[in-house]
């Protein structure tokens, strides 16, 4: 079989790297891919967006399935674009996927269907925004409505705040045309999860869960990020809160949107807050998270482009996957001055002395014989071990291994995971 996956970052690095062990898998391309993808996989020159050169390719080279990594090809409509050339896809067409690419779509289809999320009201004029904000009080929460790159939302602490964020995103459009409409929400407080599934249609097969880390520095501080280190299991949240979730979240979304005529095939991700009342949504993705996919996928067991023909063939239901009981650990190493501007074109080195992780690549790209920094997070440095203590160490041992100028990393990914297990004092 012949598998082209599309996409650069950390995600489609361990895409291809679950792949490139499947026996099934004779061929493995990435469009564009990364220096590391290069590794497992052949680059193939076209754009994310470029859908006719990747049908033309798909075609060219009998690609047997294209799996799309991010969203922004799958909220311009990549899936449909293929499938008029008869191409197979792991992923949803543009209608499903607005359940990311539109926060209002997502919040609409979540009253409609009586899914737990936090209270809201949608706003396109900024006067009434105002006058909603000043009165329900702060804490509050401020979201672009469309699509920007992780950062569109604001968790305003006081109404100055709220305000400020109104102006960015309303007035001074600082996201575009994600600014057009605000969804205000409700402030949840509790622990987040990260709940992800493979569906088809009504069918839901959830994977393993974990945790992220958004904000830039230890302790959650500092601007958010697109993710700065995540772990798997999450040992604090009980079994019984993800099955709720599962029932009371995954599956009604789902359905939900096969009722709405956007049948869903692909990977749902449910950003979650588990608040003292019981799981709760915070956001719809319509593609596997990054960096949640480098530990989720480093803990599967079962072949995974046998799960991906089973959801294309429509037999999502019967496939057997198996996942391991140990802890994975991923360390995002991010460029000098992420996630505002930075610098590219830094050498990395020390990528050959990691030997107990995986080094997944994200902003990263070769030049002259050499591996630099090609993004604003370069390298998801992952590990797995019996339990957290060993993934962790595993992880920041392979880490200190790692140079280029003006690395920064978090030092406490999956601390909170160790606490929960008791191996480190709370
Ligand atoms: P999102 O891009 O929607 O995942 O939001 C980014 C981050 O903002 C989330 O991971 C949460 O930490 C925070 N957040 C979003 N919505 C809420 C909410 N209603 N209450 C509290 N925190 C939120
Ligand atoms: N790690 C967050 C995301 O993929 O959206």
């Amino acid at each position: 079989m012949r598998i082209l996956v599309i996409g650069r970052g950390g995600r489609e690095h361990a895409i291809c790297w679950a792949l490139n062990k499947s026996t099934q898998v004779k061929k493995l391309y990435c469009a564009p891919g990364n220096a590391g993808i290069g590794e497992v996989a052949e680059l193939v020159a076209i754009q994310e967006m470029d859908f006719e050169a990747i049908a033309e390719f798909a075609l060219d080279h009998g690609i047997h399935l294209v799996v799309v990594g991010p969203d922004d090809p799958l909220s311009e409509g990549i899936v449909d674009a293929l499938e008029q050339h008869k191409i197979l896809v792991f992923g949803p067409r543009k209608n499903a996927a607005q359940i990311e690419g539109s926060k209002v779509f997502a919040k609409n289809l979540m009253k409609k269907y009586k899914i737990p999320t936090a209270a809201y009201e949608t706003f396109d004029e900024y006067e009434p925004a105002i006058a909603y904000v000043r009165e329900q009080g702060a804490p509050i929460v401020i979201k672009a409505d469309g699509l920007a790159a992780g950062k569109g939302v604001i968790v305003a602490q006081t109404i100055e705040e709220a305000e400020s964020a109104l102006q960015t995103v309303m007035l001074d459009r600082k996201f575009g045309s994600a600014g057009n409409r605000v969804v205000i929400e409700e402030f949840m407080t509790g622990q987040e999860m990260s709940l992800l599934a493979f569906v088809d249609g009504e069918v839901v097969r959830p994977m393993v869960p974990s945790q992220d880390h958004k904000p830039a520095f230890d302790g959650d501080l500092g601007p958010n990020t697109g993710g700065m280190g995540t772990y798997s299991p999450v040992p604090h949240i009980p079994q019984s809160i993800v099955d709720e979730a599962i029932q009371t979240i995954l599956i009604p979304c789902a359905k939900a949107m096969v009722a709405e005529g956007c049948s869903f095939r692909g990977v749902l991700y449910a950003g979650l807050m588990i608040t003292p009342t019981g799981p709760r949504t915070v956001e719809f993705n319509a593609r596997f998270g990054d960096p949640e996919t480098q530990v989720i996928l480093s803990r599967l067991e079962t072949d995974l482009a046998d799960i991906f023909m089973a959801s294309v063939n429509g037999r999502l239901a019967d496939i057997d996957i198996q996942w391991s009981k140990d802890a994975a650990c991923c360390v995002i190493m991010a460029s000098e001055g992420y996630p505002e501007a930075y610098p590219k074109g830094r050498v990395i080195s020390g990528l050959d002395h990691v030997e107990e992780a995986v080094v997944f690549h994200a902003g990263t790209a070769s030049k002259d014989g050499q591996i630099v920094t090609n993004g604003g997070r370069v390298l998801g440095v992952t590990a797995r071990g019996t339990d957290f203590a060993e993934a962790r160490a595993k992880a920041y041992a392979a880490v200190s291994q790692i140079q280029f100028d003006g690395a920064h990393y978090r030092k406490d990914i999956a601390l909170k995971a160790m606490k929960a297990a008791g191996l480190v004092e709370a």
